[in-house]
């Protein structure tokens, strides 16, 4: 049997997969075992961030590989008392709890919520709000604040105490705001939803709402962080829309598994010994290749590269939209970027694959490029010619 039989045959049937068996990757490129090349504007969902094998994560690896592979949060590892100083340094943050993955991080950040919502014997603070079309995880808590029914509906009865908002209109989140509410969750850009920017206005009159009622503002960035936009957190960019706590995970560790959720100086006491905690969280080979992600992004000035060939990429997509009139919409910041097209995500995002570019769909309209953030204009310029190509035997 081949990978893909066996796979068939042997493993749990919840993944659609696209027919191609990739052998090998190298900076922004993948290979198959024939050797057919392909351009990976997807890096495995916002994941491998500084392309497939970098020289400086490899080494970090290996390294650490040849020292110590796990001991457990018993005792204490210096690959993650560096990478939390790190990060602590980079983001203003007070403290960060490590764990393996985006699910998680926001399973982390909710119990934490719940937990602060009983402070001073409150016993009705228990209310979540979370955004619709919003995408947090596939536990049962992160599914719950994930407000779309498709993913929900077969694992009824979910977390009680969740209520949906409408992204980016106030008057729906004060219409569910009061002094029961413990946390909203929201992605300061949605991805998976069709990549929408959150409007200064919404974050910030969302967080004063949550200042009013005393409860806590969580920011899912386990996709738009990371350097993805541009700057190490998307937050970043909104002036006064500060987090309590914020989420982490995909390209935090440039493509082994790793989340994290950070908390401020009012949130930093909530969580004590016993309360919560991962066998795996703040591994020493994954902590190693994520001190490795921060020193390149700062060795190389991956923020820089972010919005300068972002840039690139969206002048040009404009002037395809002028020409074809199939895009209707190009939305995004930095290379969390997606275009919304008048015929179906999965039909291009196939196009493209024969074209030998890996893309992501986002709901059924919008197709998602999240390349590596090293990727440079030539290759940019590929996915241009291919898309070129594509909608001009369309029209
Ligand atoms: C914004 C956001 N939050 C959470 C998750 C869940 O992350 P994971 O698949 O690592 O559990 C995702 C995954 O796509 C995501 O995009």
């Amino acid at each position: 049997m081949d990978t893909i039989e066996k796979t068939g045959k042997y493993i749990l049937n919840t993944y659609n997969r696209y027919p191609v068996v990739f052998e090998k990757g190298e900076g922004c490129f993948l290979y198959t075992k024939d050797g057919e090349k392909f351009l990976d504007m997807g890096s495995g969902i916002a994941v491998t961030l500084l392309g497939h094998c970098h020289p400086e994560l490899v080494k970090a690896v290996k390294e650490q590989a040849e020292t110590l592979w796990h001991t457990s949060n018993l005792y204490y590892s210096t690959p993650v008392a560096d990478l939390a100083e790190k990060l602590i340094n980079a983001t203003g943050a007070k403290r960060v709890f490590f764990c393996n993955s985006g699910a998680e991080a926001n399973e982390g950040a909710l119990k934490l919520a719940r937990k602060y919502g009983k402070q001073n014997g409150k016993t009705n603070k228990t209310k979540i709000i979370s955004m619709y079309h919003s995408f947090h995880g596939r536990t049962m808590a992160t599914v719950t604040v994930t407000a779309q029914e498709k993913y929900q509906k077969p694992f009824y009865p979910l977390l009680p105490d969740v209520y949906y908002a409408e992204y980016n209109d106030l008057d729906s989140v004060k219409n569910l705001m009061d002094d029961d509410v413990c946390a909203v969750i929201l992605e300061p850009i949605q991805g998976e939803g069709g990549v929408h920017p959150a409007s200064h206005d919404f974050l910030k009159g969302v967080r004063d709402l949550c200042d009013k009622h005393d409860a806590l503002l969580i920011y899912d960035e386990v996709q738009c962080g990371m350097g993805r936009t541009g700057s190490l957190f998307c937050h970043m960019q909104y002036k006064d829309c500060t987090p309590d706590v914020f989420t982490t995970a995909k390209g935090l560790a440039g493509g082994l598994p790793m989340g994290a959720f950070f908390v401020n100086e009012k949130t930093e006491n909530i969580l004590q010994p016993g309360d919560h905690a991962s066998t795996f969280g703040g591994n020493p080979i994954v902590a190693a290749a994520a001190n490795a992600v921060l020193d390149v992004f700062n060795k190389e000035n991956i923020l820089n590269a972010v919005k300068e060939n972002s840039s690139y990429f969206v002048e040009s997509l404009k002037k395809l939209q002028q020409k074809y009139n199939v895009i209707k919409d190009i939305r995004g910041v930095g290379f969390l970027l997606g275009i919304e097209i008048d015929y179906s995500a999965a039909e291009l995002v196939k196009e493209l694959l024969e074209h030998h570019i890996v893309t992501v769909p986002a709901g059924t309209s919008v197709v998602r490029f999240l390349p590596p953030l090293i990727i440079k204009k030539e290759e940019i310029d590929l996915v241009l010619n291919a898309l070129e190509q594509i909608f001009k035997k369309r029209t």
